[in-house]
């Protein structure tokens, strides 16, 4: 390619992030550019940025953290800081992950097709479709979020409503794909009238989120809400205390707790709160806010 051929795709990639950004604040009343990744906020991280500073519940109860071991497997990349494996405190059932991405998300298809059958909790009562997930199964970055609401429910797929089309602006604006990344709950049934899942339900459906994630293991973990962090660590804090600061699932992979897209669209004001968030999941991704033509070639692992 030509240096003026590269330089109009820079500029035309320039342009897309630059819409995809004013798509995102364009309800939010937020009139200022994003700040630099480099001058995080004095307020929010008093320590230090990285690696991740806070360790998941070790005490979560049986119920909302079941012990699971999972085979390590080399990362895919040496360029995020990998968080030290936490010294596992119990015997730990141990899930099984095929060595080959192939194999891996063959075995993603066979256990979405196992929770569409699903009678576990009493959720599979009133729903119409399962919602396993979606996205790339080679993905580096999963939004993990509480379950599935009634258009999601009516099409069996993640995040296709209102704050979907939300969250579809954020991940434009961090400059991915919608389906370089992966979206899943913790439930994969719809709760009655969208309420929050029950304990019990909960504790069910778990399982399947461990084994997707032992199979995507991805570089980064975004909990969308209060519930994400509940299901994975066992942490029943507040997200308006979470949201912001570095936890680790599994002693291993890192987990930014944020605001879910239907808390933003009910206050958009906190669009700026996510955005920094998403700042701090680009840079532990090695993805330079700035500069995101840094990414590319990147993706193919
Ligand atoms: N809200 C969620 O938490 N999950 C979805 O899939 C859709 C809306």
């Amino acid at each position: 390619m030509s240096a003026p051929d590269d330089l109009r795709s820079e500029l035309a990639e320039l342009a897309r992030q630059a819409r995809a950004w004013v798509e995102w604040v364009a309800d939010s009343g937020v009139d200022e550019l994003p700040r630099a990744t480099e001058a995080p906020s004095a307020a929010r991280q008093p320590v230090v940025e990285q690696p991740p500073v806070t360790a998941p519940s070790e005490d979560a109860s049986p119920a909302t953290q079941p012990p699971v071991a999972v085979a390590p497997r080399p990362p895919k990349q040496a360029r995020a800081v990998t968080p030290k494996p936490a010294a596992p405190r119990r015997a730990a059932p141990s899930i099984d992950v095929p060595d080959t991405p192939a194999a891996r998300a063959a075995r993603l298809a066979e256990l979405a097709d196992e929770v569409s059958g699903c009678t576990k909790c009493g959720l599979h009562e009133t729903r119409q479709n399962t919602v396993f997930g979606r996205g790339s199964p080679a993905a580096k970055l999963v939004f993990v979020s509480e379950g599935p609401g009634a258009n999601e429910d009516a099409q069996g797929v993640p995040f296709v409503g209102k704050a979907g089309q939300l969250l579809d602006r954020m991940i434009a604006a961090m400059g991915y794909q919608r389906d370089e990344v992966y979206i899943c709950n913790v439930v994969k049934c719809r709760p009655p009238r969208n309420r929050k899942p029950e304990p019990d339900e909960m504790a069910a459906c778990l399982p399947y989120l461990h084994e997707q994630l032992a199979l995507l293991e991805p570089q980064v973990i975004v909990c969308l809400g209060a519930t994400g962090v509940e299901g994975l660590l066992g942490s029943s804090m507040g997200i308006t205390r979470m949201r912001g600061t570095w936890k680790l699932y599994r002693g291993r992979i890192p987990l930014m707790p944020t605001f879910h897209p239907a808390y933003l669209l009910r206050q958009p004001e906190k669009k700026r709160e996510v955005w920094d968030d998403l700042q701090q999941v680009m840079k532990r991704l090695g993805m330079d806010p700035k500069a995101k033509s840094q990414r590319s070639g990147e993706d193919g692992d």
